[in-house]
């Protein structure tokens, strides 16, 4: 199949939308990570984005909206619903809601009797959907097990010749997917960590939000899991490596010229070796989850290079999320500080 190529102008989006409404699958940008779409409601063209992927089937999809009237369908929107809506949305909050019953077809839910959904804070994208009509599902537009791409190289380089389209519109400014929260839980319930942190959603909630995912929550079993995370996730075929900032010296004298170093600004200042290979990080926890995924795209492809370094950052706020994702990548791998007592 030839990929075509769009960029954010009128002509393109509407050619893009044709496609959609053809059924068939196209890539389109977010504020977070670039989705692969297609008709929500078209069972035939959601196949064909499973398929695109490589992705199980029993793991749900995403409905994307350009509006929250397009969501009225299918399902159930309670006031605490509409409540985040109104806060977070356009923007990284998807959330989990119960379907009308039928309304929903069991290949976006994989079987469940609740749908994820989310409005993303990108202008071309919500016009894309205003456009089709229907919602879009909105997987990452990565191959299963991959990083998310940040950028339309990286769809492109997952998803020539398996999509009709994708949509350039620079590269995302999140760069790790959106907060996944679950309403249909008794207690609101964090399913992924994402831009959106906890205290963001207690506070619009007025209630107490669990954190699915902290080792306490998943420890005592309590916390249903979004059925995605149970997948290797994010993962370079390269050893992924997390390091303290800590042990940035003691890092350095184990490098050799076929590692990498994924670091922010100030510790790659003191970095001796001026020719190893390093990816900046940026100078704050933003630009580090913007350039992440990126950094470990671009050293995957390196052939010079077997390991990759990455440096973890403070647990809190977006920095759960970018731990997470680095966590996943690493297969929870630490570099060991050399101990010379
Ligand atoms: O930022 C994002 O959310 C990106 C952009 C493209 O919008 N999309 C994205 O989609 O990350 P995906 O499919 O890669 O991740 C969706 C997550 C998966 O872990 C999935 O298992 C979970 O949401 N999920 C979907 N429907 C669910 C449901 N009904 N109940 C629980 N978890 C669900
Ligand atoms: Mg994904």
């Amino acid at each position: 199949m030839e990929t075509k190529h769009f960029n954010n102008q009128k002509k393109d989006i509407q050619e893009a939308a044709a496609l959609l409404q053809a059924g068939e699958v196209v890539a389109f940008p977010t504020e977070t990570v670039y989705g692969l779409g297609a008709d929500a409601t078209n069972d035939e063209a959601v196949k064909k984005v499973f398929a695109a992927k490589g992705r199980p089937a029993d793991n749900p999809l995403i409905m994307t909206v350009g509006n929250i009237v397009q969501l009225t369908p299918y399902v159930e929107i309670s006031d605490k619903a509409t409540a985040l809506m109104t806060a977070f949305w356009p923007g990284s909050l998807t959330i989990i809601l119960p379907i009308k019953e039928g309304q929903v077809s069991m290949l976006v839910t994989g079987g469940l009797q609740t749908a994820a959904v989310r409005m993303p804070a990108n202008e071309v994208t919500r016009t894309l959907i205003k456009e089709t009509g229907f919602p879009i599902v909105g997987p990452s537009a990565n191959l299963s097990g991959k990083p998310s791409p940040t950028t339309a190289a990286h769809v492109q380089h997952d998803m020539d010749g398996k999509v009709a389209g994708i949509i350039d519109d620079g590269p995302t400014q999140v760069g790790v997917e959106s907060t996944v929260i679950d309403m249909t839980a008794k207690t609101p319930t964090i399913l992924r960590t994402g831009a959106v942190s906890q205290e963001d959603l207690e506070k619009v909630l007025g209630e107490e939000v669990v954190d699915g995912t902290s080792k306490k929550a998943l420890s005592a079993d309590q916390t249903p899991k979004a059925p995605g995370m149970k997948y290797r996730h994010y993962a370079p075929d390269k050893d992924v490596f997390v390091f303290d900032p800590l042990d940035w010296f003691d890092l350095q004298e184990v490098l050799s010229e076929r590692d990498a170093v994924m670091a922010d600004e100030e510790l790659l200042g003191s970095l001796k070796d001026k020719n190893q290979a390093s990816w900046s990080l940026g100078r704050n926890i933003n630009q580090a989850s913007e350039n992440l995924f990126a950094g470990l795209r671009y050293f995957d492809d390196e052939a010079k290079i077997d390991k990759i370094y990455v440096q973890s950052m403070p647990d809190m706020g977006l920095g759960k999320a970018y731990n997470n994702r680095l966590a996943k990548a690493s297969g929870g791998r630490l570099f060991q500080g050399l101990d010379r007592d």
